[in-house]
């Protein structure tokens, strides 16, 4: 039978995380943040002094992997969402974190979020979202948020690593980010969170 998950797939900052956690919240299932996962190996392969672009040392990491490295406070650096997007191109990686992924959401059910969620981890998922905005919004977002953490940076400069993020994750081979055939497509540009958690919450509702 299909699992009960939830896929929240999506580029970056266009409001995945928050809609998602008040998802599960609300539906009374776990939550996983499948973007950490990626994180955390970038963050083992940079602290070896590695590249994160080498598969036998990004591999290596993967497999490596423990709950306390999720647990890290240096995860959301701009140097982490590189080497995270640069692990996640690599197969070996992909493979190494799959399982995992797979156990998590099949045990209770989950809402996951992430880039493949609807398209590999849980094709079978009942129902997906392909959450997006407006780059500029979503630069506006990202930004806003470091604000909030302290750290000042130039929007352009956070607007044109994401875009380059993005790009890097819609165009490799293994497992692009991209809505599944049967994912709504939840344009957040002109809506708060409270509007984008509504309409999801109807489309989840009317699928599981
Ligand atoms: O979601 P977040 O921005 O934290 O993800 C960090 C990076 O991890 C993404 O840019 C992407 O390269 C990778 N990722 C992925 N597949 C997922 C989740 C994240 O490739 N399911």
């Amino acid at each position: 039978s299909a699992p009960r998950v939830v896929a929240v797939d999506g580029p970056a900052a266009a409001g995945k995380g928050t809609l998602a956690r008040r998802l599960a919240a609300e539906l009374g299932l776990p939550y996983l943040d499948t973007g950490l996962l990626y994180r955390a190996v970038g963050r083992r392969v940079l602290d070896r002094g590695g590249d994160p672009r080498d598969a036998t040392t990004a591999a290596a990491e993967a497999r490596a992997l423990t709950a306390a490295d999720l647990e890290r406070k240096d995860l959301r650096t701009p140097e982490a969402d590189m080497a995270s997007s640069a692990v996640a191109v690599i197969p070996e990686v992909r493979a190494a974190l799959l399982d995992w992924q797979r156990d998590f959401g099949r045990r209770h059910g989950a809402v996951m979020d992430g880039r493949d969620i609807g398209t590999v981890i849980f094709p079978d998922a009942p129902a997906k979202l392909f959450v997006t905005a407006s780059p500029a919004a979503r630069a506006k977002r990202r930004w806003l948020e470091l604000q909030g953490k302290g750290v000042t940076r130039d929007l352009a400069e956070v607007e044109a690593e994401m875009a380059a993020r993005d790009a890097q994750d819609a165009q490799r081979a293994t497992a692009p980010m991209k809505p599944a055939p049967d994912a709504v497509v939840l344009d957040t540009t002109d809506l708060d969170a409270a509007a984008a958690f509504a309409a999801a919450l109807d489309l989840v509702r009317a699928r599981m």
